[in-house]
């Protein structure tokens, strides 16, 4: 059983503050929900955990059943089972969806899959997310549709079974249909119960389908309340307006 300890994380970009002590501990099994307003620091947190250079840890600490996840290279927390889903997938002209895959899969499990069952799971992973089996001949998210990037994080998700997936508004631009599909992914990897899942997201929407154990909404680079299922509920109806500066209301 795997745990992400986040305490009292800061991180800066640009010498900008963004996040100001974030403390989240997440457990293989659990689904965590971070809402917040554009620009709180929900992406920030996201890069941060998975090692984007850009994102200065300035103090507080990450660690992956005790491992310090700060010391590793990007590459490294990949293998310890970080996984994150941005919310702009990169494209990657030239490499194909099946080999860039396929090499995901050798550096997680440690050695490349036997070419004919991997072909096999690729199949049935891309046929559950109802996704044309000649997207594996194209170059990875170039001329994606949005939905249609958003699908091929899942796949990854799906195949590389990390143990924390980090999803950055994977709902955003997916129509209802795509959203379901995709949500449903999500359930399959969390019913696995080796996963945790942050899942980073501005509409309660998706927690229609995907219903997080805990949720925390981020405001200005700080947790600034948390709760259960409810609260997403709560922020539907009432928006983060409660939770903005006095003087920002006035
Ligand atoms: N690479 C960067 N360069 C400069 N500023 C940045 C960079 N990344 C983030 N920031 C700033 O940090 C703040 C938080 O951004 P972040 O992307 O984490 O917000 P967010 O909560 O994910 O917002 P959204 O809901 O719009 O995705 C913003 O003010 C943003 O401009
Ligand atoms: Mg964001």
């Amino acid at each position: 059983m795997s745990t992400l300890e986040i305490k009292d994380l800061q991180v800066a970009v640009e010498d900008k503050e963004i996040l100001r002590g974030i403390s989240l501990t997440v457990k293989a099994g659990e689904t965590h929900a971070i809402m917040g307003p554009n620009g709180s620091g929900k992406s920030t947190l996201a890069y941060a955990v998975a090692g984007h250079p850009k994102y200065t840890v300035t103090g507080g600490s990450v660690t992956l059943d005790g491992e310090d996840v700060l010391s590793m290279s990007v590459d490294e927390r990949a293998r310890a089972g970080v996984f994150l889903a941005m919310q702009y997938p990169v494209e990657v002209p030239g490499v194909s969806v099946a080999n860039f895959l396929r090499s995901a899969a050798t550096q997680i499990r440690g050695e490349a899959p036997k070419l004919l069952p991997w072909n096999r799971e690729l199949k049935a992973a891309m046929a559950e997310l109802q996704m044309d089996p000649a997207f594996s001949g194209r170059s990875v998210n170039e001329g994606f549709s949005g939905g249609e990037k958003k699908r091929h994080e899942i796949l990854q998700l799906e195949l590389l079974k990390p143990k924390i997936a980090i999803l950055d508004e994977t709902d955003s631009g997916l129509d209802v249909d795509a959203l379901k599909v995709v949500s449903e992914g999500v359930n399959r990897v969390r019913a696995g119960g080796e996963t945790g899942t942050l899942l980073i997201t501005h509409y309660t929407r998706i927690l229609r389908y995907i219903e997080p154990d805990f949720v925390h909404v981020l405001v200005d680079g700080k947790v600034v309340e948390e709760g259960g299922p409810e609260l997403a509920q709560v922020l539907e109806d009432g928006g983060y307006e409660r939770f903005r500066p006095a003087a920002a209301t006035s």
